[in-house]
């Protein structure tokens, strides 16, 4: 049975002092179950803590992004080297605001992915489509060229190691959520994508789903066939919010 990952996407949001008093709660009430991985990814700044904090805490630490480069003349910047340094084992890679804000092109998340995989890190690869792509019944094209860029630089074997989450732009933030069965449409479809080079790397791959993710609505899509997970952005920041997400995704997998 493939993993179940609830992952958590801080953004930029938090201080050290609301970071200590969510991570408490967090480690309180976290589910351990077999195949079951929780996972935060605070800002860069704040990962030392969150780590030293955590201590043997069944719960994973991610950042949210990361230069495809190993050093240098790179202002702003961090690395996978520096990344493993603190004992980090996820990155989000190709979050659509990184593709939106800061202009990350498909090549370049590409690229990120194979360095990510290069250093043993585990890249979160966000995919998805915006309301116009939506809309002009260009979300499967949209999603799979995504996915594609991707294939071409690491191969179908780099998707062994590889967790990717839908994430429906127009859902980010937006209390907007693809109904179960709109994103059971696309997981299905991305797997088969994969399938159709290697089955079996295709069926242990967890698909996450991203986009106003919460309490109330995750058991429902977590149900899905081929919805592995979630990534939650601001129903994240909440400890009873979260908890209730990752208690969903427990169930999930009975
Ligand atoms: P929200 O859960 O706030 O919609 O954010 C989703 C997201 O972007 C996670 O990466």
């Amino acid at each position: 049975m493939r993993k179940t990952i609830v992952a958590g996407n801080w953004k930029m949001n938090g201080t050290s002092e609301s970071i200590r008093t969510l991570l408490a709660d967090l480690i309180a009430g976290v589910p351990a179950v077999e195949g079951l991985v929780t996972l935060v990814c605070p800002p860069a700044v704040y990962l030392s803590q969150v780590k030293a904090q955590l201590g043997e805490a069944p719960v994973e630490v991610g950042a949210q992004n990361v230069s495809a480069h190993p050093l240098g003349a790179f202002t702003g910047e961090w690395s996978l080297a520096m990344l493993q340094d603190l004992g980090c084992d996820y990155v989000i890679l190709g979050h659509s605001e990184r593709r939106s804000l800061n202009g990350e092109t498909d090549a370049e998340v590409a690229e990120k992915v194979a360095a990510t995989l290069a250093a043993g890190l585990v890249p979160i690869l966000c995919v998805g489509e915006t309301l116009a792509q939506r809309e002009a019944g260009e979300t499967l094209s949209q999603v799979a060229a995504q996915i594609d860029a991707v294939l071409q630089r690491v191969g179908t074997e780099g998707f062994a190691s590889v967790v990717i989450a839908y994430e429906p732009v127009w859902a980010i933030g937006t209390g907007l959520t693809a109904t179960p069965e709109q994103a059971q449409e696309v997981h299905a479809a991305i797997r088969a994508q994969l399938a159709g080079s290697d089955a079996a790397i295709a069926d242990k791959l967890s698909i996450l789903y991203g986009g106003s993710m919460n309490a109330g609505n995750a058991a429902e899509l977590l149900a899905q066939q081929d919805i592995d997970g979630g990534l939650i952005g601001g129903a994240s920041l909440k400890a009873d919010e979260f908890l209730t997400i990752c208690a969903a995704a427990a169930e999930s997998r009975k």
